[in-house]
């Protein structure tokens, strides 16, 4: 079976084609075009007129990629929150568009759940704890009783929105994360730095506040981000184990943009093997928003028999975690 599903929740519109081929996921495409905005944070509508502007080169490129007709792929998913009404809006009515004229099934998927599925689908891991760190959202989930759950999750802000603001508050460039991560490989000092852990949640904006002061008092910026990286993943890390053994899982499993950060993948492959327990990371372009991860939960989905009718395919901006019947699974 083939699935194309389109991502849309915030700054990226992504169109991914995906196979099951016993039971795993095979990435035919995966095409992803980032908003960046001017500057400042996101803007949901000028985000949107972004989509709007590239959906269709971006599908056309995702058919191309995968040498498929239109009338080859079987069904259509998109990303149906939680997110940015006017972005999710945007790729929703493109996903509709698209199933009336091919007459495909629409199935609308949870955009944190796809997350996980897409690590299921393409690592060895089979029932993971997920550490979802991206910009707009840091949690941990895991599936407990028939449901995903969120048993931790950031009390204030996202740690990439986190690094983002801290960088752009020091003059470096969007998205703030990679270049955090480049110039905390030349940190030396361990700057005192507030660290927030209540019971399974974080939080990081006294963090921010404390990392900008170090910044105005002239600490070497190296420093700063050395340190900014070491206490807030440290954070991440001991939520995670504490959601495993609350849990009882042994593996986890990492998503979303700040995924990619080697120091924090590093940090939780130590808490892993520390207590006997796999840790696993998809390939970046599936870390990061995409349209193959909303593509390969459609396609599980639809196999389990759950088809979302184009009258009922509404946006949900809030859209929780838990609010899913996960039919495909036991
Ligand atoms: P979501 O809508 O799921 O919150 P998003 O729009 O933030 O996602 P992603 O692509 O998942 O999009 O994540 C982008 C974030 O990842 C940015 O905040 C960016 O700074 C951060 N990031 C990317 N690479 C790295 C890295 N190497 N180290 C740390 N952070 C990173
Ligand atoms: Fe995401």
């Amino acid at each position: 079976m083939i699935s194309l599903g389109i991502e849309g929740t915030a700054h990226t519109i992504g169109v991914g084609i995906v196979e099951d081929e016993s039971e795993r996921c095979k990435v035919l495409a995966n095409v992803i075009k980032t908003y960046h905005p001017e500057k400042g944070g996101i803007h949901p509508r000028e985000a949107a007129n972004h989509h709007a502007k590239y959906i269709s080169q971006v599908i056309k490129k995702a058919l191309e990629e995968a040498k498929l007709d239109p009338d080859e792929v079987d069904v259509i998913s998109f990303s149906q929150g939680p997110g940015l009404g006017p972005c999710l809006r945007t790729a929703a009515t493109a996903a509709r568009a698209l199933s009336l004229y091919l007459k495909k099934p629409l199935v609308g998927v949870n955009h944190c759940i796809a997350h996980l599925e897409i690590g299921r689908g393409t690592t060895d891991c089979k029932d993971p704890v997920l550490l979802y760190v991206s910009g707009g959202n840091t949690q941990v989930i895991a599936f407990a009783n028939g449901r995903y759950r969120v048993f931790g999750e950031t009390l204030d802000i996202g740690i990439g929105n986190f690094l983002d603001k801290l960088g752009r508050y020091m003059n470096l460039q969007f998205p703030s994360g990679p270049i955090i991560e480049n110039l905390a490989k030349k940190g030396e000092k361990l700057l005192d730095l507030p660290y927030t852990v209540k019971g399974m949640d974080v939080a990081f904006s006294g963090m921010l506040t404390s990392a900008q002061s170090y910044f105005d008092s002239g600490e070497r910026i190296e420093d700063i981000c050395f340190s900014v990286q070491e206490i807030a993943f440290a954070a991440l890390t001991e939520v995670t184990e504490r959601a495993m053994a609350h849990v009882g899982k042994d593996e986890v499993l990492l998503g979303g943009g700040v995924a990619r950060n080697k120091r924090l993948r590093e940090m939780i492959e130590t808490m892993a093997k520390e207590r006997g327990a796999r840790s696993f990371v998809p390939r970046d372009d599936l870390c990061i928003d995409n349209g193959a991860m909303i593509a390969w939960t459609g396609l599980i989905m639809y196999k389990s028999g759950i088809e979302t009718k184009v009258e009922e395919s509404y946006i949900e901006q809030r859209f929780r975690t838990d609010e899913v019947d996960v039919k495909w699974r036991e």
